[in-house]
């Protein structure tokens, strides 16, 4: 274990740009359950019946319900853990530049990164489905499920349903983070659904090295990734970021 996070930190002492790819195992640590594996949210509820683009329009009551009310209830009172500071205190270092992540939890930003693109939207905004009026989430009156607009439509979260697209820019964006990275960080990620799992594929074709951090292999472990370091995303930063201390200096907060 401590060969694997000394190259790491080496690597990334190297790297001129960095990139990072997280999911929602990054969040597990900020009481936010992940979607796959035990314990996970499709455990209970089945996806297709809740989370697809096709059961919000048939039946939006239902989902606003089971799955958005409840998801909004846990993301309100989540704060950043030592995966998110992590990634913050790389950004300081002037090594990470971009993190591309598939939460929706708005937990990077809040934790101080500055370059996040939301890969799948976040729950924070609110999107009329009629008017398509924007605002916060925490500006909607959630005594009446599902919440409407002034004009009457329904609102949904701006986040990515199965069955919708990447929002256009978020893809173009990720595309080039990772294309010009000489290290991707992947942490936290089953790489179980694309397009986001592509973006390790893509850096890694362009030169970069894949170190990914997650307590279970997933599909790139060991094909796309060059260094798997087993381990929870607080634990195996904080681990890093001493040793890259050491390599590079302090960071200045
Ligand atoms: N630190 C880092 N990783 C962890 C930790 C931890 N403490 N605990 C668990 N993990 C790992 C799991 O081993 C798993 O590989 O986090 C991953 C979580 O996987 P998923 O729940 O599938 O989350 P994610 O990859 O983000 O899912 C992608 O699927 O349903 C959609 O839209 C949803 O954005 C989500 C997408």
């Amino acid at each position: 274990m401590d060969r694997l996070i000394d190259k790491a930190a080496e690597d990334i002492a190297a790297a001129r740009s960095v990139t990072a790819l997280t999911g929602a195992g990054v969040s597990i640590e900020s009481g936010i359950p992940p979607f796959r594996g035990k314990g996970g949210l499709w455990e209970k509820i089945d996806p297709m019946e809740y989370a697809h683009i096709d059961a919000f329009r048939r039946d939006p009551e239902k989902v606003w319900q089971v799955l958005i009310k409840s998801m909004a209830d846990v993301l309100g009172s989540a704060r950043p853990n030592d995966a998110h500071f992590g990634l913050v205190r790389l950004e300081k270092m002037g090594k990470l530049k971009t993190v591309i992540t598939q939460n929706v939890d708005g937990l990077h930003q809040a934790a101080g990164n500055t370059d996040v693109i939301e890969f799948h939207g976040s729950f924070a905004r609110q999107c009329c489905t009629d008017c398509g009026k924007q605002c916060q989430s925490s500006e909607v009156n959630m005594d009446a499920i599902p919440p409407r607009c002034q004009c009457g439509g329904i609102y949904r979260p701006d986040c990515v349903f199965f069955g919708e697209m990447i929002p256009p820019d978020a893809l173009l964006r990720s595309r080039a983070a990772a294309a010009s990275c000489d290290v991707m960080l992947v942490m936290g990620t089953s790489a179980m659904v694309q397009p986001a799992a592509h973006m390790p594929v893509l850096a890694r074709e362009n030169g970069a090295r894949i170190i990914e951090i997650n307590p279970e292999s997933t599909p790139l472990t060991g094909s796309v990734s060059d260094c798997f370091i087993p381990g929870s995303g607080g634990r195996i930063m904080n681990a890093i970021l001493a040793r890259l201390e050491r390599l590079c200096g302090p960071v200045h907060e």
